[in-house]
Formats: C-alpha cells, structure tokens, sequence
C-alpha cells in the first residue's frame, strides 16, 4: 500500500473508501481498496486503513476505474431547454457512468462565440460531470466564414465541429483544419455530403425501398470521410471523425492511419448494436444521422473497434422532445438517448461478444476520448478540468466509475434522468450496469442513483 500527504483539493467532498472491487491500475486489473481524501487518491492497496468516519461505497464484485468520457453530448442548452439542459445531460452522464462529457455546438444559439461558451461552461461547473465543450468551426455553422477558434481556444476548447451537419465547402475545411493545426485544436467533421445525401432520412438500400423513405447512401458519409483524410495529410493536421457507420469509412481511416495520417474515430452504440431493419416500425425513435445500418456495416463498426482503427465509443446523445419526435417519419429530427445505455451496450456487444477485454473497453470509453478531447491532464484555464481517462493511481484525481458486470436492467425511456425519453432500447434487458459514479472525490451516483 502507497500512502502520500495531500494538499487540500478545491472541491474537498468528505473522505470515502470504495472497498472489495477489482481496480484498474497501471499495472493492470487487481484487487484493492482505495481511499479518497479531498478529491484524491491517497491509498489503494488490500491492507489500507480506512479512516474514521469515511463513507464507504461497496465494489464486491465490481470493477473500479476512469470515469467515462464521452465526445459527443448534445446538452441542448441554450435553446432547446425542454428537451435536456446541462444539469439533467449531466446528471444523465453521471448515472451512465461519465465523469466528462463534450457538449456539441448545434444550440441555439450556436456555440460560436467566447460569449455563449462561457455560458455553457459556467453551467457545467456546477454539474454532476466536468462539461467541456466542442466549439463550431464557422459562425452559425453555417459553413462559410471561421468561427473565432483562437478566442475560443484561449478559454480551453480543444475540438471544434460544425456537427449536426459536415461543412460542406472544400476550401472552407482545408482553412479550418490548417487553422486549427497552428492553434494545436483538433477538426472534428460530421461526415455528410449534402449534396450526394440529397436529403435522404434513412439509409438507402432495402428498407428505404420497402418504407418508401428517401434513403442516403454510404458514400455520402465516406466521400467526406477521404476528402478530410486527405486534406488532413496535406496539411499535417489532427483530424477526429465524428459517428462513423459505414465499412467504407472504417477501412478508409485503416489505410490513413497506417499511412501516418493524424486522425482519430469514433463510432456510437446504436451503430454497432441496431441495423436499419429496426425501420420496420415506422417508428421515429430509430431516426438518426448517420442514419442505422444494414448489418455488414454493424460488424465493420465492430471490427474497427477490435483491432483499433476506431478509437472512442461516443454516444452522440441526442434529446428529443415527444412532440417533435412523433412528427411523420420525414419531418421527425435526427437522434437518439445514449449516455445511459451507453457502457452496457458496449460491454454486451464487445466485451461479453468477445471482441475486447474490459481493459479495452476502458480504453475505448475513457482513455482514449480523454486524449482525444484533451482531458487527460489538468488544465488551469480560465475555466479549468480536471484530469480523466487516467488508470487509478495514488495521486490522482478520483474521477472514477465502479460497474457491476454481472448486473442487469431493463431500460424504460420514462424512468432515464435525461428530460426526454427519446431511447430505441425501450423495453430491452441490458447486462452490466453502472454502480457508482465519483467525480472529484465526490459520489454523484450511488447503488444506480443519483446523490444530486
Ligand atoms: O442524429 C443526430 N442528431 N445526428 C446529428 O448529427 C445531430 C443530432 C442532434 O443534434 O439531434
């Protein structure tokens, strides 16, 4: 056991100790108890003390590590408030095991000014999980003029997205990304070419003929995907794709990366647990963008993430109120709930389908989007986080999620913390679930239940 002296953390919750799990640590999973003082890790070991009067949270059977960082969180705040804001998107994160989220800049207004980023940060401050933010690359992603990234660098942002659409102007992302290059930021693209999407809400194959539902095909996706990989190598610049869905898309980040190209993926749950057939029902709730799959595309996804070419599973939570949602299929946005049923998904799909260890799901979950958003060490900016995604480690911040694997539950769209309801895994039993959740030291998720 390792014990060290502390200096007071900020945040200074009470002394707790989270005993009998299996730890995630530098050394890999082992057994340990570990105590957390003030917002740090001050013992791990299995011959640890445990203070007087420290809250214990139980782990018998449970697995301790990094808190979950998820890169894509549409917080909805400003401007469609009844949907979600930052404290119940927040909250949701918490219950799904998140210590970290990036809050997406397609609000209204748009997340295109040191004014309204300043806003969302100030909110987060005070939330269950840190909120970092995503900043649109134009102004009012619109797709023509750059945003102000050097402003909005200096108050910490680190990727910038026009997400909810890919910008569609060649020279426009080429000035980005070498823009974003000089600053150290990355370009994070929403992969769609409106113009070969030709306004299609589905995918276009089998059931977008069945349905009668104009369909967008995977090129539309992948012809964005190779002009960025491209531009980026030029250039030499860091580039992150946002929700890959298509077997194109995988083998053509493959390629770049053996190339040498500076670019990171992620890919969301429902891309690589529902195929396009979920269609069948007519029903809004499977309407998202990229659209559901057929199923080759669902285990290249899953491919990508077992021999790494994709690097982050990311949620791209998308709240919807039920009044929009039930709109006819055509007229009903884009976008479904994922910060609750994220980490089972993943560890049913993945880890108990064999095809990575929980060590990767960590990686995939927490290390590797910490890195990616720039997460993974503290910053002091005016708006400072703290570190996630690291291994646990005496003296380290505790931002920390303890999962059951053996747990399981059923979703219910109703009961999630999230405002609205919009989940297509209604009904469905799910394996492994979040038991609690410690940001800072302090526990926001207690035995499956928020604490605030
Ligand atoms: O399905 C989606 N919903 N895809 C996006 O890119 C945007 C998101 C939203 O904001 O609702």
């Amino acid at each position: 056991m390792t014990i060290i002296q502390t200096a007071r953390y900020d945040m200074a919750p009470d002394t707790i100790a989270i005993v009998g799990g299996v730890v995630l640590t530098e050394e890999g999973l082992v057994r340990a108890d570990l105590v957390i003082e003030h917002g740090l890790i001050t013992a791990l070991g299995t011959d640890v003390v445990l203070p007087e009067g420290a809250t214990v949270l139980e782990a018998k059977d449970c697995i301790v590590g990094p808190g979950f960082v998820d890169l894509h969180t549409h917080l909805r705040e400003p401007g469609k408030e009844q949907a979600e804001t930052i404290a119940t998107g927040a909250r949701a994160a918490a219950l799904g095991g998140y210590t970290a989220v990036v809050a997406m800049p397609n609000t209204d207004p748009v997340l295109d000014s040191a004014f309204v980023v300043r806003a969302v940060l100030d909110l987060g401050a005070v939330s269950t999980c840190e909120v970092a933010v995503a900043g649109a690359i134009t102004v009012g992603r619109k797709g023509e003029s750059l945003a102000p990234i050097a402003e909005l660098a200096k108050l910490g942002v680190q990727l910038f997205t026009d997400d909810g659409s890919g910008v569609q102007h060649g020279g426009v992302a080429r000035r980005a990304l070498d823009y974003c290059r000089g600053l150290g930021v990355t370009y994070a693209e929403h992969c769609e070419d409106n113009a070969i999407a030709a306004g299609g809400v589905v995918h276009e194959g089998e059931w977008s003929a069945k349905l009668g539902l104009p369909g967008q095909p995977a090129s539309a996706e992948e012809a964005m995907v190779a002009r960025d990989l491209l531009l980026a190598g030029e250039l030499g610049a860091r580039l992150h794709l946002l929700h890959l869905s298509t077997s194109g898309s995988v083998e053509l980040v493959r390629q770049a990366k053996h190339a040498g190209i500076n670019v990171t993926a992620e890919a969301a749950p429902h891309h690589f647990t529902l195929t396009d057939a979920a269609l069948e029902s007519y029903d809004a709730v499977f309407k998202v963008n990229p659209p559901l799959r057929p199923e080759h595309h669902v285990q290249a996804i899953i491919d990508g993430f077992a021999d790494g070419t994709i690097d982050a599973v990311a949620t791209d939570h998308a709240p919807h109120t039920p009044e929009t949602k039930d709109l006819p299929f055509d007229e009903a946005p884009p976008g479904m709930l994922g910060l609750e049923t994220a980490f089972s998904l993943t560890f049913e799909r993945l880890v108990l389908g064999a095809k990575m260890s929980i060590e990767q799901l960590f990686a995939v979950m927490s290390m590797n989007p910490a890195r990616i958003a720039g997460l993974d060490a503290a910053s002091s900016r005016p708006y400072g986080h703290t570190p996630h995604g690291k291994p646990v480690a005496v003296g380290n911040v505790a931002n920390l999620v303890v999962i059951d694997p053996e747990a399981t539950w059923t979703v219910e769209g109703s009961s999630l913390a999230s405002l609205a309801a919009n989940t297509p895994y209604e009904g469905r039993t799910m394996h492994g679930a979040i038991r609690h959740t410690v940001l800072r030291g302090e526990p926001v998720v207690l035995e499956g239940k928020a604490t605030r």
